[in-house]
């Protein structure tokens, strides 16, 4: 941890919210991005810095159950929220993987990978609230992640096949 770190946390007021299922309080300054906090204060790299204009979805994460851009949303704004990030949406005990990562897996949905844990969670985002999606419907979820390896046909037959995988856990 550099100076300007340890004393921005000395000084800084705190925040409570919930990560992945764990109440953290975080000390850092109110207008600090959820994406810095998440990766540098509370070492949850799996959320992505890319482009952190919100144009590229790689940062994406739930927001007490809605996807948004961890670039764009203020600590102040997630207090005492809930926020989901790609570390949390598998079981964390059974060391499993989610059926949407098992289906990107499969299905070659992803290249270098770096675009994959926010298309994770817009997947997971849009099957929460429609199971049985069209096509359509998957192609307007993801239109707010940009993919500059796999050309998108792996990505599209990935959440085809994490619909499948979580229609069998269901039944
Ligand atoms: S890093 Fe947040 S949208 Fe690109
Ligand atoms: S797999 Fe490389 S950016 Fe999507």
């Amino acid at each position: 941890m550099s100076k300007e770190q340890a004393a921005e946390r000395l000084t800084a007021p705190v925040t409570e919210l919930h990560v992945n299922g764990n109440r953290v309080t975080v000390c850092a300054e109110p207008s600090k991005r959820l994406l810095h906090v998440l990766r540098d204060d509370l070492l949850l790299t799996g959320t992505k810095r890319s482009c952190e204009i919100g144009r590229c979805g790689a940062c994406m994460v739930l927001l007490d159950g809605r996807p948004v851009n961890a670039c764009l949303a203020m600590l102040y704004q997630c207090s005492g929220s809930a926020v989901i990030t790609v570390e949390g949406v598998a079981p964390q005990k059974s060391g499993e993987l989610d059926p949407i990562q098992q289906a990107f897996l499969e299905e070659g949905g992803y290249q270098c990978g770096y675009c994959t844990p926010g298309m994770v969670i817009s997947v997971k985002a849009l099957l929460d609230f429609s199971p049985e999606p069209t096509d359509a419907e998957i192609v307007e979820a993801l239109s707010g992640n940009i993919c500059r390896c796999t050309g998108y046909g792996g990505i599209l037959r990935a959440v085809r096949r994490a619909v499948e995988l979580r229609r069998a856990e269901r039944s």
